[in-house]
């Protein structure tokens, strides 16, 4: 059995393992409110069972994981994005596990990583922001952990990728306010990315809430939020021509006005 992460939306961006493993099943199940149809009639191959658990209970999916152990019938599960991220995998792989099933986790392009190249946006610019947060606004059915509220993950003023949140965006925007984002912080509202309606805008903090109602944002749609998205930062040591490392050796007159440039940049003692 496998639990495969189908990307954000388009076909074309599952992985090679993932759409193989989809080719290779007995059965598919998968989400058609989630994951594009094509992603799984494009690779499922002809006389599968393609089975939509958006329909379904999970008891039922459980009870379809027991047939295939029964029948020795080989299991795609496919999930929107990553699995590793607000799929409930967990469940339903320690399940497979104990129904005696051999599991293995494919893993997906997730949303955030869509969206950032959609905006043509990297996440971590040197001396900006070197972490992202991945995380959502409390919901009714999912109380956040201690610890874990939106403004906290705020303070740090990183770049922030926030999902599920959408149809809550005043909260959200509240809530970062409260941990100190500034009001004209740089944010990309990502709907849909990848599928055929996709849109991605840019927008600041204050004007979130009038974006999302302008275009009826209220599901499917990826916020990310923080300085990075609007800096270009100063340039990656990495590539540098005085930088080195195992695979390339320095110019020597770059290493010199590199080290310079950090002796430069350091504080008095
Ligand atoms: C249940 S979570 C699943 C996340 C998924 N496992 C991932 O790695 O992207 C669903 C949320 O992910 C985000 N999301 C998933 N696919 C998206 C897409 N194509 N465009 C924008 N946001 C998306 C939205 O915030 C949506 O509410």
């Amino acid at each position: 059995m496998s639990f495969i992460g189908a990307g954000p939306g388009a076909a074309d961006l599952i992985t090679l393992r993932g759409a193989r493993r989809i080719a290779e099943a007995d059965v598919v199940v998968w989400a058609a409110s989630l994951v594009a149809p094509e992603c799984v009639t494009e690779h499922a191959r002809p006389g599968a069972e393609l089975v939509d658990s958006s329909q379904i209970a999970h008891e039922d999916v459980l009870a379809l994981y027991r047939r295939a152990a029964d029948e020795g019938l080989r299991i795609a599960r496919v999930h929107s994005g990553d699995p590793s991220l607000w799929g409930a995998v967990q469940e339903q792989y320690d399940a497979a596990e104990e129904i005696g099933l051999d599991v293995e986790i494919v893993p997906g392009v997730s949303a955030f990583g869509a969206a950032a190249a959609v905006a043509g946006r990297e996440l971590t610019i040197p001396e900006v922001a070197q972490s992202v947060v991945l995380t959502r606004l409390e919901g009714g059915k999912t109380p956040m952990p201690p610890g874990e509220k939106l403004r906290e993950f705020a303070r740090h003023g990183t770049t922030m990728a926030i999902f599920l949140s959408a149809a809550r965006s005043a909260q959200m925007v509240a809530e970062l306010r409260a941990g100190g984002y500034a009001e004209d912080i740089p944010v990309v509202v990502a709907y849909r990315t990848s599928w055929p309606d996709e849109l991605t805008l840019r927008c600041r903090l204050d004007e979130v809430e009038a974006v999302c109602k302008r275009h009826k944002l209220w599901r499917h749609t990826l916020f990310l939020v923080g300085p990075a998205l609007g800096a270009s930062g100063t340039r990656s040591h990495l590539y540098h021509p005085g930088h080195f490392h195992t695979f390339r050796k320095p110019d020597k007159a770059a290493r010199q006005a590199l080290r310079a440039a950090r002796a430069a940049s350091r504080p008095a003692p």
